[in-house]
């Protein structure tokens, strides 16, 4: 570890001394023509070889259904990326280098035949022996893409003469139970050590920050508890309906695609006790040791602790059923019930077709004594509060309340902290984090087998606990969702 000062009084440490590098590897893309590897995959990998983080030796084969040409797939990634990468243009050395690096296989996932192809290719000389197989299809094809890589002898395997890694995408199972097998299913083809679960957004940096901002101050993990905090408030809103995945969303709905993973895991990194070290096992204990700490709630509780919400228009959506129940809006108030937290809300909300797109974190703090200010002003007073902003606008405020110049008169302010500045110049998208982090074998930012099934376990009960409630309650799409869940802190008391 280094530390040292980076520029005028800024203190730093460099960490990266400590963590693992990515490996040359053989990248294979499942479902290298589908949305998810053309807007993400690809334009990642694209921008891990323009910072020079893909080590040169590295390869990229796409395993897709589609009748394609090498150069007919290639021209197609250039296009891709040169679209959707962060940076919305190719540089010509970096795309050739890259491109050069690409090859196709043509195959079903259960067809054996591709995959003694893909094996073959794979055993070329002078390919890095290690491989990584990103499975960005359907997740009715993990299991089974997963058992004929194993047949094709592309299995974990510690004679094998590198690591052969799985990376599997969301949604991870649709309940515990599904969860469960799927883990089965891997886990006989695949060590667990060698299966990266992807929630990206752990990849973000604003979320990996939750942890460095967290734990390397001392001035905030001392209010960081039962004692200090009122409430925490957990959001992700988008102001997108479903667009074209009605198929796909018309079966989950807002908790399976949204609460069971992202919003947990953001519950996970703010409630979390610090770990032991900063290695995968001590921070995914942590966070596993928080979901244990939610109790079963009954039905009756679950539906008094949430809302759920259909935006109008919804059910007129492609591929939607005419009479969907489907929830395009969820909210729910947790407890963790620990020494820490026990008796603080927890409050988790998202939604889509709403008036804002944001993801952010509120921790309120408790008001001061009914003294002086507070015993003057009452609810007027506003109470301390630290906003984490994951997006847009990355960056903290922490707000608080003083003086206004010339009155007697007690004003709310901010301290604000921005990621994006003129001089930061390298902000890497979610799926270039985790690429990178799979190819280096550091599991930290993915999801362990139990936090997946403990996740579930809090969604399963209030899917339950709605399936036999009434239909959700309509909301007129840029509004911001059901009237119970209404921005105001004071308005949210249900959720
Ligand atoms: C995905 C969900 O996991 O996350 C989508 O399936 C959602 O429904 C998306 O829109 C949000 O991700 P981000 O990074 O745009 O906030």
């Amino acid at each position: 570890m280094e530390t040292g000062e980076a520029s005028g009084e800024c203190g730093y440490c460099d960490l990266s001394g400590n963590a693992l590098e990515p490996e040359a590897s053989v990248i294979v893309v499942f479902g290298a023509t589908g949305d998810l590897a053309r807007r993400k995959i690809f334009p990642a990998l694209y921008h891990l070889a323009l910072e020079g983080i893909l080590p040169p030796e590295s390869r990229i084969i796409g395993f897709a259904r589609r009748e394609l040409g090498q150069d007919e797939f290639v021209a197609g990634l250039a296009e891709s990326c040169a679209r959707f990468s962060r940076s919305k243009s190719l540089d010509e050395a970096v795309w050739s280098g890259l491109a050069r690096r690409l090859s196709y296989v043509r195959g079903s996932f259960d067809d054996a035949a591709a995959y003694r192809e893909l094996a073959s290719r794979l055993a070329e000389p002078g390919l890095p022996a290690n491989a990584l197989f990103y499975l960005a299809t359907a997740p009715e094809d993990f299991a089974v893409i997963a058992r004929m890589l194993a047949a094709a002898g592309l299995g974990s395997s510690d004679q094998a003469p590198g690591f052969r890694r799985l990376v599997v995408e969301k949604p991870f199972g649709s309940d515990r139970a599904s969860a469960r097998s799927l883990n089965a299913a891997l886990q006989e083809c695949f060590a667990e050590r060698d299966i990266f679960r992807i929630d990206h957004y752990l990849g973000k940096e604003t979320v990996q920050n939750l942890l460095y901002f967290r734990f390397a101050n001392s001035i905030f993990e001392p209010l960081w508890n039962r004692n200090h905090v009122a409430s925490v408030e957990l959001d992700v809103l988008e102001t997108e309906g479903i667009g074209t995945r009605g198929g796909y969303y018309d079966k989950a709905g807002a908790a399976r695609d949204m609460l069971q993973n992202h919003l947990v895991q953001l519950l996970c990194l703010v409630a979390m006790e610090p770990p032991a070290s900063l290695d995968p096992e001590s921070v995914r204990g942590e966070k596993v040791k928080v979901l244990q700490s939610i109790r079963d709630y009954s039905s009756g509780e679950l539906l008094a602790r949430s809302v759920r919400g259909q935006y109008s228009g919804y059910s007129l959506e492609e591929r939607v059923a005419p009479l969907s129940r489907t929830e395009t809006f969820a909210a729910l108030r947790l407890e963790v019930d620990n020494w820490r937290w026990s008796g603080v809300p927890f409050r988790l909300r998202t939604g889509k077709a709403l008036d804002r797109q944001v993801s952010e974190i509120r921790v309120r703090f408790k008001r001061p004594p009914a003294t002086l200010f507070a015993g003057y002003c009452g609810d007027s007073l506003s109470p301390n509060s630290l906003t984490i902003r994951i997006q847009p606008d990355e960056g903290l405020w922490l707000g608080f309340n003083v003086k206004e110049p010339g009155a007697a008169r007690v004003v709310s302010k901010e301290l604000r902290f921005s990621y994006r500045g003129p001089n930061d110049a390298y902000f890497p998208e979610a799926y270039e984090r985790l690429l990178a982090d799979a190819m280096a074998g550091d599991s930290t930012l993915f999801i362990r087998a139990d936090e997946a099934e403990e996740a579930w376990r809090i969604v399963d009960a209030l899917e339950a606990a709605w399936a036999g409630a009434g239909p959700p309650i309509l909301y007129q799409a840029g509004t911001p969702g059901p009237g119970a869940c209404e921005h105001s802190a004071s308005a949210r008391g249900a959720c």
